[in-house]
């Protein structure tokens, strides 16, 4: 069977590693979530106090200590792959609101861009592969054979992931968690360097009114019939 790379982009919390990882475990590919490597960069900012109350960050600070940054996908305990920074696993973490707040400035960074696209790439060399994230059709793999970009209403998305976080921020509210999906994407959207928009050759999908399974079967109908 021929490997390929399938690149799932879209707004935030529209499910994409949801179904990235289903994808990804049905074809026995590797699953790499390109928003977690974003957000782990973000909270080494954080960690060292570059951000402050303000739209801005060190980014001279930052940028001189990327070599510093090791960040590796380990598997734990149960088998399900991790994000670690330095040795250390940040999973939980990452999904703070203190770095879903500052992610996107830190992204907009070119110099952290060029620093993540280029790991990227290398973990995919031998294909393979399901990666989710917002430039992943469009810059980091404008060849992927097969590209998806989600979209869904925004009071959806903020449900979704407000159910998510409550697990981790049990004082978080459902209105902090929509304003946040949205600014996000205007940031995302509005960047210089690589902003979120559709690759002209991506599958577009509303998942506004569809539940994981129905997306999931809409999606395998799009694969090669070699896979
Ligand atoms: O997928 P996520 O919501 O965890 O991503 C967090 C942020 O990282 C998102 O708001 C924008 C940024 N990101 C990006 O700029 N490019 C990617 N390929 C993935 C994420």
């Amino acid at each position: 069977m021929q490997k390929i790379i399938i690149a799932i982009d879209g707004l935030a919390a529209t499910g994409k590693s949801t179904q990235a990882k289903k994808l990804a475990s049905y074809l026995g590919y590797r699953y790499i979530d390109s928003g977690a490597m974003y957000r782990a960069i973000t909270f080494f900012a954080l960690q060292n106090n570059w951000c402050q109350d303000t739209n801005n960050c060190d980014e001279k600070a930052l940028i001189a200590a990327l070599p510093n940054v090791q960040l590796d996908f380990l598997p734990d305990a149960t088998g399900k792959s991790v994000l670690h920074l330095n040795g250390t696993n940040i999973d939980n973490e990452i999904r703070s609101m203190a770095v879903s707040k500052w992610v996107s400035t830190i992204a907009a960074i070119p110099e952290v861009r060029t620093f993540l696209v280029a790991q990227q790439r290398a973990i995919s060399a031998q294909k393979a592969i399901v990666m989710d994230g917002r430039d992943i059709g469009t810059v980091v793999f404008p060849d992927a054979e097969l590209k998806f970009f989600f979209t869904a209403r925004p009071e959806i998305r903020a449900q979704r992931r407000f159910e998510e976080l409550q697990a981790i921020d049990p004082d978080i509210t459902f209105q902090q968690v929509l304003e946040n999906v949205v600014e996000r994407d205007q940031k995302d959207s509005n960047r210089k360097t690589s902003p979120l928009i559709k690759a002209s050759d991506a599958i577009e999908i509303d998942v506004s009114d569809q539940n994981v399974s129905a997306v999931f079967q809409l999606l395998l109908r799009y694969l090669p019939t070699n896979q």
